[in-house]
């Protein structure tokens, strides 16, 4: 594997790499991680899905970070700004996913910094996400220095429908 690059994807790239992001959502719902979909999700709904992304990152309300292997992309996070406006400093991250023939090699928390250092130079200093409580997105959030600040019980179904805990997390950057 060639050295990995975290870079933003404009609107025009995520189109023209759209199976390429299908296929890492597809692969992580797959491999049972609670990321909104459930079992049996499809590429073509994968690809539905990042589709529905690309007028926000046109518009700028959101940012698209990706791991890029120099052959495809292996990973993704997304920022998306607080469209409040007494929320101006504000940020959700979401879409943390690496492919999971990739993980454990420090992939996601290169994501994590890049996106980190793209909020922080957007003036969004609170930033925000939520993940399935005792998932490796847990793990890797407890790991970078995310404060949670609450666990919900059931708060979403797992990819098999089983009601599950959900933890939130926020950082100031
Ligand atoms: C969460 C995810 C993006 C992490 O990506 P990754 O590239 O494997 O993460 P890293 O290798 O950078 O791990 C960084 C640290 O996080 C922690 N961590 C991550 N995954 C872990 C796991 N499965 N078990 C234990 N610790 C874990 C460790 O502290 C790790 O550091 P270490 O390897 O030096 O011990 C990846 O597991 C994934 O795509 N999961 C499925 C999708 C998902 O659940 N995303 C989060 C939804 S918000």
């Amino acid at each position: 594997m060639s050295a990995i690059v975290i870079r933003e994807l404009d609107a025009a790239e995520a189109g023209r790499r759209i199976a390429e992001l299908g296929v890492i959502l597809r692969d992580s719902v797959e491999g049972g991680a609670s990321v909104n979909f459930l079992a049996g999700f499809t590429q073509g709904e994968a690809e539905a899905f990042w589709r529905g992304q690309i007028p926000g990152i046109a518009d700028g309300s959101r940012h698209l970070l990706v791991a890029d292997d120099g052959e495809r992309l292996v990973g993704t996070v997304v920022l998306t700004l607080a469209p409040q406006p007494n929320q101006p400093h504000r940020a959700d991250v979401g879409k943390m996913l690496v492919l999971s023939v990739l993980r454990r090699q420090g992939i996601g928390r290169k994501l994590l910094d890049a996106v980190e250092a793209l909020a922080r130079a957007k003036g969004r200093t609170l930033l925000m996400l939520d993940t399935t409580t005792g998932s490796s997105g847990d793990l890797l959030y407890a790991s970078c220095g995310w404060t949670q600040f609450g666990i919900v019980p059931g708060h979403a179904l797992s990819t098999l429908g089983i009601p599950t805990a959900t933890s939130f997390y926020y950082k100031e950057v």
